[in-house]
C-alpha cells in the first residue's frame, strides 16, 4: 500500500505541498533531517515509543504513529525513558483515563532528568475538551496533545512541536478525510488489522465513542482491496476487518456495497489464509452475513456480538434498538447455521437504573447463548452522554455485586464451552514463543481460542493442525500433529 518513498530526495527547502499524502511525506524528511541532526550531537540513535491504551482501532492507529517515527528517523523501543513518548489514549471507561494521568507523573521523572525527551498524547481521550484542561494546568511539561481525527499529519505535528516552544496542543471536531498511504509499521509480520470504517453514528446512550470519533466513514473498497493485497504480499496470512459497526460498513458510500459483499471479495485474496472481523452490533446482522460466513474457508468461526444487556427496558435506555427476544433469535439462527462457531459478546453491569431483575435478565441471555467469552464492565460513567445524565444511577456496592454474580456465570459457561474441544484436533495460527515457558508456543484457532504446545520459534506465522489434549479453564495445552 505504501510504496516505498524516498524521503532523502524530496526537496524541503521548498514550501510544503498542500495535497496529502505528498504533504507528509515532506514532513516526514523534514524530520528526518532534526532526527539526524540531534542524534549526530548526542551521538546515538533516537529512541521513541507508542503507547496503546485502547481498542484493537487504537492499536492500528498506533501502527500509523510508529510508521511514521519509523520513517522519520527514530529507532522504536519499549523503554518509556525515551527520547519521544506517545501514548494513545483511550476514554471509553474511566480506568482509562486514570492509567494515563498515573504514567504521565512516571514520565515527568524522565524528563526532568533527560529535558530534551518529548511526550505526545493522543487518541480518544484527547477529544475532551475537559481533559485538555486538566493537561494544561496540571500537566504542563506535555509537549504535543493532537486527537482522533488528525493523526494523519502526525509527521507535520511532530516538526511544528520541534518548531514550537511549550505546548502545541491541535484538536479537531470532525473530519470526514481519510488519507490513504502513509507508512505503518505492523506489530506483527503474519498478522494485521485493516480499518474498513472510522466512527460511529449509534449513539448508545452509555458510549463516548461517538463524541470522539465522530461521524461513520466507511474506506472504498477498492482501497481496502488494494492495501489486503499488498499485506498478503508482504507474508501477512490473517487479517482482522475493523469498525466499531461493520454491520453498516458501506451504506454511506457514493456506490454502497454491503459488509457481506465486502468479505466475499476479501475471499478471493490469494495468500489470505484468515479473515476476522470486530464489532458486529446485533441490530445490522444481516442473514447475508450469516450465509457468507457459512459458505466461507477463509472467515473464522468467531463472532464478537455485543449484548450490553439481556434486559429489554435496559436495552432501550441504552437506545441499543433490539430486544432480548431478537438478541436470542439472533444467536440461535447463527448457532443453527454456523454449528462450530464461537459467540463472544461484551457486557454492561450497572447501567442507571438497573434492578436486581435487570440483571437476571442478561444473567438468562448468557445462559441461553453460551458465550465463549464474555468481557463483562461496570458501567463508567462518561460525561457528556446521555446516560450520565440520568437521575438513577446505580450505587458502587451494588454493582459490584451485580457484577460479581454476572462474571461467575459468564465464567462457569466460557470453561464449559471450551472443554467441549477436548481431543480435537484443529488449526492453529502461531502468534509468540509462550511467555513464561520459551520451549512452547502459543496459537491461536479459528475460533479464537488459544492453545499452548510444543515448538520453536520458526513456527511463528505459521498454521498448522493441533490435537486439542487438554482444557486448562479458557485454554488448551495441544501437540503439534
Ligand atoms: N462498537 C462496539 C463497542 C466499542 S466500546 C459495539 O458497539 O459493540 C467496547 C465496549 O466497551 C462496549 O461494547 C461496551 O460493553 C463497553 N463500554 C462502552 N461504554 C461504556 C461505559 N460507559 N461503561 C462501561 N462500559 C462501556
Ligand atoms: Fe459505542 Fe454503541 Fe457505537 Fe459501539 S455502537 S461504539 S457501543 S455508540
Ligand atoms: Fe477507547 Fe477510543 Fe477505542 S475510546 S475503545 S480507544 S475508539
Amino acid at each position: 500500500m505504501f510504496d516505498n518513498v524516498d524521503f532523502d530526495s524530496i526537496d524541503i527547502t521548498q514550501e510544503p505541498p498542500e495535497e496529502e499524502p505528498a504533504r507528509q511525506y515532506y514532513f516526514i524528511a523534514k524530520c528526518r533531517k532534526y532526527v539526524k541532526e540531534e542524534s549526530e550531537r548526542l551521538g546515538r540513535p533516537l529512541f521513541s515509543v507508542v503507547r496503546t491504551f485502547g481498542c484493537q482501532m487504537n492499536a492500528r492507529d498506533s501502527e500509523k504513529l510508529s510508521g511514521i517515527l519509523n520513517a522519520a528517523g527514530f529507532e522504536e523501543t519499549e523503554d518509556e525513558n525515551a527520547d519521544l513518548v506517545i501514548y494513545n489514549t483511550c476514554t471509553v471507561r474511566d480506568n482509562a483515563n486514570q492509567r494515563v494521568y498515573g504514567r504521565l507523573g512516571v514520565l515527568n521523572g524522565y524528563k526532568r532528568r533527560n529535558p530534551h525527551m518529548k511526550i505526545c498524547l493522543c487518541g480518544c481521550m484527547m477529544q475532551e475538551p475537559s481533559v485538555i484542561e486538566k493537561i494544561r494546568k496540571s500537566y504542563s511539561f506535555v509537549d504535543l496533545i493532537f486527537g482522533t481525527h488528525n493523526i494523519f499529519k502526525f509527521a507535520q505535528l511532530l516538526v511544528e512541536m520541534y518548531e514550537a516552544d511549550g505546548m502545541l496542543i491541535d484538536i479537531w471536531k470532525d473530519t470526514d478525510q481519510i488519507v490513504e498511504k502513509l507508512p505503518v509499521q505492523r506489530k506483527y509480520p503474519f498478522k494485521s488489522g485493516i480499518n474498513i470504517m472510522f466512527g460511529c453514528n449509534n449513539f448508545c446512550s452509555y458510549c463516548i465513542v461517538p463524541y470522539v470519533r465522530g461521524r461513520e466513514r466507511s474506506r472504498e473498497p477498492e482501497e481496502i482491496l488494494a492495501e489486503i493485497k499488498a499485506l498478503a504480499a508482504e507474508g501477512v496470512v490473517e487479517i482482522m476487518l475493523l469498525g466499531q459497526n461493520v454491520n453498516s460498513y458501506g451504506k454511506n458510500l457514493k456506490n454502497p456495497i454491503s459488509f457481506a459483499e465486502l468479505l466475499r471479495r476479501v475471499e478471493t485474496i490469494e495468500g489470505i489464509e484468515r479473515i476476522r472481523f470486530m464489532t458486529s452490533h446485533p441490530k445490522d446482522l444481516s442473514d447475508e452475513l450469516i450465509s457468507v460466513m457459512k459458505a466461507s474457508k477463509k472467515i473464522c468461526r468467531h463472532l464478537h456480538l455485543p449484548l450490553q444487556s439481556g434486559s429489554t427496558r435496559i436495552l432501550k435506555e441504552m437506545n441499543r434498538r433490539y430486544t432480548k427476544e431478537q438478541y436470542l433469535l439472533l444467536a440461535e439462527k447463527i448457532r443453527k447455521e454456523i454449528p462450530d462457531i464461537s459467540i463472544t459478546t461484551d457486557i454492561i453491569v450497572g447501567f442507571p437504573g438497573e434492578t436486581y431483575e435487570d440483571v437476571l435478565e442478561t444473567i438468562d441471555v448468557i445462559k441461553k447463548v453460551q458465550y465463549d467469552n464474555a468481557f463483562t464492565f461496570q458501567y463508567s460513567k462518561r460525561t457528556g452522554t446521555p446516560a450520565a445524565a440520568m437521575e438513577n444511577q446505580v450505587d458502587k456496592e451494588t454493582v459490584t455485586k451485580h457484577f460479581d454474580e454476572v462474571l461467575s456465570v459468564v465464567q462457569n459457561t466460557a470453561k464449559e464451552r471450551a472443554k467441549l474441544l477436548e481431543g480435537v484436533t484443529m488449526d492453529a495460527l502461531v502468534e509468540e514463543l509462550n511467555e513464561h515457558d520459551k520451549g512452547l508456543v502459543t496459537g491461536r484457532l479459528s475460533n479464537n481460542i488459544i492453545v499452548h504446545f510444543k515448538g520453536t520459534e520458526e513456527l511463528i506465522g505459521k498454521i498448522i493442525p493441533v490435537a486439542l489434549k487438554e482444557c486448562r479453564g479458557f485454554y488448551y495445552l495441544g501437540e503439534m500433529v
